[in-house]
Order: C-alpha cells, then structure tokens, then sequence
C-alpha cells in the first residue's frame, strides 16, 4: 500500500454489506412493476451505479419505457423499500476489517472521507456507528455527477484539504475505480484484477490491509 495522507471510502460492498438490500428492493420492483425477474447476475451491473441510473438499467434490461414522472416514482418505491430494509442496521453488517482499519488509518494521522453515491449513507454510517470516523462526508446528496465521473471523490480530497495524487480510494466497484483514476488517486480495488482491472492493488476485503 503506497504511502497517503488521506483515504475515500466507498460504502455499499467496502464498509458495509448493504448490496444484498438494494438488490431485494430492485428485484421486488422488477416483479411488481416491470414484470420481470431481476438476476444477480444483473445486479452486477448496478454496483456503484447511482439510484436513477439503475432504474434505467432496469427499465432497459426489461425493454420498457416509463415517463421521467413515472421514473421518479419507481426510485421513490424502491428507496422505501430500502430505507425500511436498513433502518435497523447495526454493527454487525460491517465487513470484515472495515471498522479497524479505519482506526488504524486514523491513529498513523491519515484523514478519512467517505466517497459514496448513496443519498442513504449518513443514517448507514449511525446505525453502524462509525460516523465519528470520518473528517468528511460526501455522498449522493452533495454530488450532481454520478461515478465514472471523479467528482464524488475530488469533493472527498477538496473536504480533506489534500491533492487527490495524495489520497487513496477504495471501491468494490467498476465505475468506482475508473472514477478514482479519472480523478488522479491511487485505487485500491475490493475485488479480483478481472473485475477490477484498473485498479492499482487488489484486495478481498479490508481485514488484508490490517497490520
Ligand atoms: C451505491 C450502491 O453505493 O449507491 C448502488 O453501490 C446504489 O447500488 C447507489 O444504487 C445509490 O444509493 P441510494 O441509497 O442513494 O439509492
Ligand atoms: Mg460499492
């Protein structure tokens, strides 16, 4: 792991397992709504992707069309579902490592943003209490550009007052690690080299970084 100043999480897949939630939601608005069964192996294609753009994922894997009032409909019935999915969230969704290497990282003085498209994030990072963690928060209410777009993670170092050369990123998904390199930050991939292939180091999880 090459030497930084600061990190930027990702949420959904690196600190918490919140995947399997946001895939029961879309799946139940497949089957209500779009009348089709949504597979995990779709899901894939929804990892990082911001909420709008997996309904139209989901609207073209389906072959359907809805108006932009409809959409906005969809995303508000899905993200119910989801709210009411977490709302008990506790610590023992974190994975493995993420807690104690965020402490490891914050006791060698390295500063710590969280990085994340999701509009859910800041009751996920309460009920998981770790919110304290964090120097800053940026998530899908303080961005307009959705990842591959480096935005999410330049507002992250821009918060942390550090140059993104200095920052690391870490992501379990595609369009996340093409944002951190379009961003000019070190990416550290949760996943394999074939999934992840951009990224700079590979890791199953976090737990591997720990010391
Ligand atoms: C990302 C997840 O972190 O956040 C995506 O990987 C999700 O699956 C996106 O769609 C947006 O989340 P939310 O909570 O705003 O719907
Ligand atoms: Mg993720």
């Amino acid at each position: 792991m090459k030497d930084i100043k600061g990190a930027i999480f990702d949420l959904d897949g690196v600190i918490v397992d919140t995947a399997k939630y946001h895939y029961l939601a879309w799946k139940r608005l497949a089957n209500e709504e779009l009348g089709f069964d949504f597979t995990p192996e779709q899901n894939e294609m929804l990892k990082g992707v911001s909420r709008v753009r997996s309904l139209e994922i989901l609207l073209e894997l389906s072959g359907q069309t809805r108006t932009p009032e409809e959409q906005a409909e969809l995303c508000d019935k899905k993200n119910a579902w989801y709210v009411e999915s977490i709302k008990s969230i506790d610590e023992s969704e974190l994975l493995k490592g993420a807690k104690e290497y965020l402490i490891q990282l914050r006791n060698k003085g390295v500063l710590i943003s969280l990085g994340s498209a999701s509009k859910n994030a800041v009751p996920i990072l309460e009920g998981l209490g770790i919110v304290d963690l964090f120097d800053a928060i940026i998530d899908g209410n303080k961005v307009s550009k959705a990842k591959p777009d480096p935005e999410v993670f330049l507002k992250g170092a821009e918060a942390l007052g550090l140059d993104p050369a200095d920052c690391a990123v870490f992501e379990d998904s595609y369009a996340g690690v093409q944002a951190a390199k379009a961003g000019g930050m070190y990416a550290v991939g949760i996943g394999t080299p074939e999934a992840l292939p951009l990224a700079d180091e590979h890791v199953a999880g976090l737990y591997e970084l720990l010391d």
